[in-house]
């Protein structure tokens, strides 16, 4: 009886956690939710970085499958932004490579880029 009680207390506990680790991402990113950088810069960046090297993007001319395809996933400026400074899966973070401002430059081009 006492472990069934614990137990929901625990499911619940999980359920709120799994809810403010949605909410938070979100949350982090609204201050920097319109594309203000600059995407002829950001374009630059793309190429030079070589994200090409796994991310297909008909904008930048690039083809590789390793990676997510941008044109399919069309992420939002907030998302590459929090991607390229956190990292993800076997994606590395970029916070220490680029600049906050050549960041801000690409995930402008890669979210305002037409696929
Ligand atoms: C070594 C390969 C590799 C390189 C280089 C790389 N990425 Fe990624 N990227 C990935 C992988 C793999 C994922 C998917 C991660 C996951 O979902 O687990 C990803 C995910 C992303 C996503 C999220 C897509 C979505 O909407 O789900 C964005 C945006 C992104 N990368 C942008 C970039 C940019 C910009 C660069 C260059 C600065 C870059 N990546 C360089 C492998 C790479």
């Amino acid at each position: 009886m006492t472990d069934y009680r614990f137990g929901r207390r625990v499911t619940a506990m999980g359920a709120l956690l799994a809810a403010t680790a949605v909410l938070a991402p979100t949350a982090i990113a609204r201050p920097a939710a319109t594309p203000a950088g600059n995407a002829v810069n950001g374009k630059k960046i793309f190429v030079s970085t070589a994200c090409g090297a796994c991310h297909t993007l008909k904008a930048a001319g690039t083809k590789s499958t390793i990676g997510a395809n941008l044109d399919l996933k069309k992420p939002t400026f907030a998302k590459v932004v929090s991607i390229l400074n956190t990292g993800k899966g076997s994606m590395q973070s970029y916070k220490a490579l680029l600049s906050a401002s050549q960041i801000k430059d690409v995930a402008t081009f890669i979210s305002t880029a037409k696929h």
